[in-house]
């Protein structure tokens, strides 16, 4: 069976992985993932844009081989990471003459993670282009989504630009374009949470350098393309340009009901004063959905016990998750209970050292919580509220932002 056709010579031939689960083993694929590789057939020349993961490669050589392809000349490799180039080695040995185009760091990464010899590589610098015959490769460099050698291609007759991990969404899917917004929604969101937010400022930039091209699809290596590409682009700009909504994630552990008792008196406190409120349990939580409630957040609340004079393990994976991941948050505190002392509180903050926020005075409790002690969670509670009143509240994707 042939591959779908994206535009004549233009066709997707990459394998999608039904049943993965977890990536970088860390990050939970509730909805499996796709490994996307094209192929762009020009008048003289034909190209593959990126390959798949390894253990899927057979998949992509069988695609090739029933759309017939005798000769591939250039393998444009936008991402040194193996989910993209492990199938490099066995491409280079079914088409001997093929070239790996890509940016010189990129370059650097693929030889020191696969052992390509020097002699299959070409570099391009940023804008530079390639001729296929009637269509053209246009190299654009757009580091740091999510490696520094990173870089997209447009495809400037057919207005298609093909992004690699940017854009991209863990969505194993047979529709070859976005048809469900909302899933799409969520699993983009799900996998900017995870993988590009550490690096919003260069996103920003590069989201810049595309501005004045004109783009029809939106092609990335993961999930499903986008052929209303203003709906990944105005979700990218929102991410990461607006600031925070009237959000405060609540992440806890409670180990004797003290702590939750605590959470859930916060959660009302806060929900009665006008923020929002996302709540999770960090003894069972798919990361992915706290690292997406952390996108829009203006608050992390900790809620922590003590065990062993400090933080509760699970929180501190927790806080050096939320730490690498740098959410846009403005403020942070902690509630928690102890029976006899510790440092859970400074050891909280001490992980938390890219988060630029102002750490407002946790309510700490020595046993179960008495009255004076919900005041105290009640006097944070307005604390937050004024200092969110000057943020929006969150609406649907669907209504506000697209
Ligand atoms: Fe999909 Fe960064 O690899």
């Amino acid at each position: 069976m042939k591959p779908m056709t994206i535009r004549p010579g233009v066709y997707p031939v990459g394998a999608v992985d039904w049943d993965r689960r977890l990536f970088d083993a860390l990050v939970p694929l509730p909805d499996g993932t796709s490994y996307n590789s094209y192929l762009v057939q020009g008048s003289e020349k034909t190209a593959l844009i990126d390959t798949v993961d390894p253990s899927k490669q057979g998949v992509l050589l069988e695609h090739l081989k029933e759309l017939d392809i005798k000769n591939i000349d250039y393998v444009v490799s936008h991402h040194a990471e193996q989910d993209h180039s492990g199938a490099l080695p066995m491409v280079l040995a079914e088409y001997p003459g093929a070239k790996i185009v890509c940016s010189q760091k990129c370059k650097g990464m693929l030889i020191d993670h696969l052992m390509i010899p020097e002699d299959r590589f070409i570099t391009v610098a940023d804008y530079e282009t390639l001729s296929l015959g009637n269509r053209t490769l246009e190299f654009i460099y757009t580091p740091w989504v999510h490696w520094p050698e990173t870089m997209v291609t447009y495809l400037r007759e057919d207005k298609l630009l093909f992004t690699g991990d940017f854009f991209g969404s863990h969505l194993a899917t047979s529709d070859l374009y976005v048809v469900d917004e909302g899933q799409a929604y969520e699993s983009a969101k799900r996998y900017f949470a995870e993988i590009m937010m550490p690096f919003r400022t260069n996103i920003q930039r590069n989201l810049d350098k595309l501005r004045n091209y004109t783009i029809d699809v939106i092609a990335p290596s993961h999930g499903p393309l986008y052929n209303r590409p203003e709906f990944i682009l105005k979700l990218y700009h929102s991410w990461v340009f607006d600031e925070p909504d009237s959000v405060a994630v609540i992440a806890y552990v409670s180990m004797h009901g003290t702590t939750q008792k605590m959470v859930e008196y916060m959660t009302e406190a806060l929900s009665q004063k006008g923020v929002c409120v996302k709540q999770f349990d960090l003894v069972e939580v798919d990361i992915g959905k706290l690292a997406m409630a952390l996108v829009d957040a203006a608050t992390l609340v900790v809620g922590t016990p003590t065990v062993l004079a400090g933080l509760h393990p699970k929180v501190a994976y927790a806080a050096i998750l939320a730490n690498a991941l740098r959410p846009k948050l403005k403020f942070a505190t902690a509630i928690g209970s102890y029976g006899w002392g510790g440092k859970a509180i400074e050891q909280q903050q001490s992980l938390v050292p890219n988060l630029s926020v102002e750490f407002l005075a946790p309510v700490l409790v020595k046993g179960f919580p008495r009255e004076a002690d919900f005041v105290a969670l009640d006097n944070l509670a307005s604390l937050i509220a004024e200092k969110h009143k000057v943020l929006p509240m969150p609406s649907s994707w669907h209504i506000s932002r697209v």
